[in-house]
């Protein structure tokens, strides 16, 4: 007797799904962004502390693989696609772009800070809308916002009076 197999339908709601896509994905391009201008700094910072904001600036780009990580992940669990894509973060990051070559602590500091700031502001952004929504998809964006906050407390640290 041959097994018929029968693909479970999925449950989630479609306009959850959408939901968390619309606010979730912004989150996604901010966090590559931040990854990837997180090594550049990493390379290209001299100065005082140099070794600690070194070091420091590997632990931003890792916790911003791995909140992008979440946060993508998020929205494929509900069915839909990610675009995060090199060509669409580029296009779509809203992030400044950072100083090309070799730059002091405190201005590489400053700037990384400004990027992180630009996440944060899709992150809280997810947060808000996503509270009457789809409080599962909110608690990932508020576990990558108390994160964020961390790292930028850490940077700032080194900078502040
Ligand atoms: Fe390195």
């Amino acid at each position: 007797m041959s097994e018929v197999i029968v693909t479970p339908k999925s449950t989630t709601n479609p306009d959850v799904a959408a939901a968390a896509a619309q606010f979730l994905s912004p989150v996604v391009i901010e966090l590559q962004a931040l990854a990837v201008n997180g090594k550049q700094a990493h390379w290209h910072v001299r100065g005082a502390n140099f070794i600690g904001v070194h070091e420091l600036l590997d632990d931003v780009v890792d916790h911003a693989q791995a909140y992008a990580d979440l946060a993508a992940e998020r929205v494929v669990a509900l069915g839909l696609p990610v675009d995060a894509r090199i060509q669409t973060v580029a296009e779509k990051t809203t992030a400044k772009p950072l100083s090309a070559g070799f730059h002091k602590s405190d201005v590489v500091i400053a700037q990384v800070i400004d990027q992180i700031d630009t996440a944060l502001a899709a992150v809280n952004n997810a947060v808000k809308e996503l509270d009457e929504i789809d409080q599962t998809s909110q608690d990932v964006a508020i576990e990558i916002a108390r994160g964020l906050d961390k790292d930028r407390w850490f940077l700032f640290a080194h900078i502040s009076e």
